[in-house]
């Protein structure tokens, strides 16, 4: 679609890539290729005290975050977050430990989202990088040819065309991006849950040290973690429930059925500071590029949080994107993007499935029927005591190595 000849535009730069995002997947394709001597310009619709004040999920997988350090985003992950070496499954009233270490020689780090997306928007402000925060009425042109414009009104009221080579969309669940790709091109394979997740931020100390994934048969509870004062949980509800029907009497009174054992494990209690339902789905669109535009992390694909997956799996993209669009710049051209998809995408569904998996296994259905309670008791049984199924468990989510 040509752009209106009338439309206004304020200002034009020409910048090799333009990438509609500015949360962890796209800040974090902008530092790699800053690396590499490629320019990038980033947007987003939130100002970056909304994505900060946004809370995510906290587990990333050893790699990715030694790949923040490693790449010069930052050590502070090393200071103020947490290697966790395992973590627990709960269900009939006992704590089960799947030990990463001992069974895959791996571990997983407890650093929330916002700390990943604080320290890549101070990199790329250090970097001297270009990010546009708050910006009102993207607009992207052009992407079946090879030279794509994004246009976008920043925070100030200038408006501005960036002429680029490649756009990328990591735009999020809500991705403008990916709707470029005309339906007949498109394919979108998503399932929905007739559940979500009730999240709080609770001013307490912690209840274990690692994080606790609890089947019971009044339904699944996740205890995670923050700080050493602050507490993230999340217990099952449902989709169309409301926060402010809940107490933190009512909130801690559920949290604490969910968990309770004949080994008496019980949470640490305390003031609720926040509570967020959180709808979740598993969703793929595909393909992963169209012309000179690629899509990366939630805009392409959506897991349930279940297996902390989502900020992963956005990560792994734009490695395996910090890798090709050189290549798509250089002599290859942007035949080079082809390479892209089939890496990442076989990742995308062993992650879609794991995720499913452990959302399946730990979650209580509605309508749910004694047969299937004590067959996903079997099931974690299965999980628990073999050494393959710790194992197979262990392997998905403390992350497997980046394909080359
Ligand atoms: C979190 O700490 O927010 C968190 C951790 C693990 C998950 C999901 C969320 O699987």
């Amino acid at each position: 679609m040509a752009p209106a000849p009338t439309e206004r535009v304020d200002t034009v730069v020409d910048v090799p890539i333009a990438i509609l995002g500015a949360g962890p997947a796209g800040l974090m394709l902008a530092h790699r290729l800053g690396r590499s001597g490629i320019a990038c310009v980033n947007i987003d619709l939130r100002t970056r005290a909304e994505i900060e004040g946004t809370h995510r999920a906290g587990i990333l997988e050893a790699g990715a975050a030694r790949d923040l350090v490693d790449t010069g985003v930052s050590d502070r992950i090393l200071r103020d977050g947490h290697e966790h070496g395992g973590t627990e499954l709960r269900f009939g009233g006992r704590g089960h430990r799947i030990d990463f270490r001992e069974l895959v020689g791996g571990s997983v780090w407890l650093y929330p989202q916002t700390d990943v997306f604080i320290d890549l928007a101070n990199a790329r402000d250090r970097d001297g990088g270009t990010v546009h925060f708050g910006v009102t009425d993207p607009e992207v042109n052009g992407v079946e040819t090879d030279r794509p414009t994004m246009r976008f009104t920043s925070a100030d009221g200038v408006r501005h065309e960036v002429r680029a080579t490649i756009v990328v969309g990591a735009d999020g669940s809500r991705s403008m991006c990916r709707s470029l790709i005309p339906e007949a091109g498109r394919t979108q394979f998503f399932r929905e849950y007739p559940f979500a997740w009730f999240g709080i931020l609770a001013a307490a100390p912690k209840s274990a040290p690692e994080l606790v994934y609890a089947h019971s048969e009044h339904g699944f509870a996740l205890i995670s973690q923050r700080t050493d004062a602050v507490q993230r949980m999340y217990f099952q509800c449902d989709p169309e429930e409301d926060t402010e029907a809940w107490s933190d009497d009512r909130i801690w009174e559920t949290l604490q059925v969910r968990v309770a054992g004949d080994d008496g494990f019980s949470l640490v209690e305390g003031p609720v500071i926040e509570k967020t339902v959180l709808r979740f789905r598993s969703f793929v669109q595909q393909p992963m590029r169209w012309g000179s535009m690629v899509l990366a992390g939630d805009a392409a694909h959506t897991v349930p949080p279940t297996g902390a997956r989502g900020l992963n799996l956005a990560l792994h993209d734009v490695k395996v994107l910090a890798e090709v669009i050189p290549r798509a710049l250089g002599k290859e051209g942007l035949d080079a993007l082809d390479d892209y998809e089939p890496r990442a995408l076989s990742r995308v569904w062993r992650a879609q499935n794991f995720s499913y998996w452990m959302t399946q296994m730990l979650h209580t259905a509605p309508g749910a029927s004694a047969f299937d309670l004590r067959r996903q008791l079997g099931e974690l049984d299965n999980v628990v005591s073999t050494r393959a199924g710790r194992t197979y468990l262990a392997e998905q989510y403390a992350g497997w190595p980046t394909e080359s």
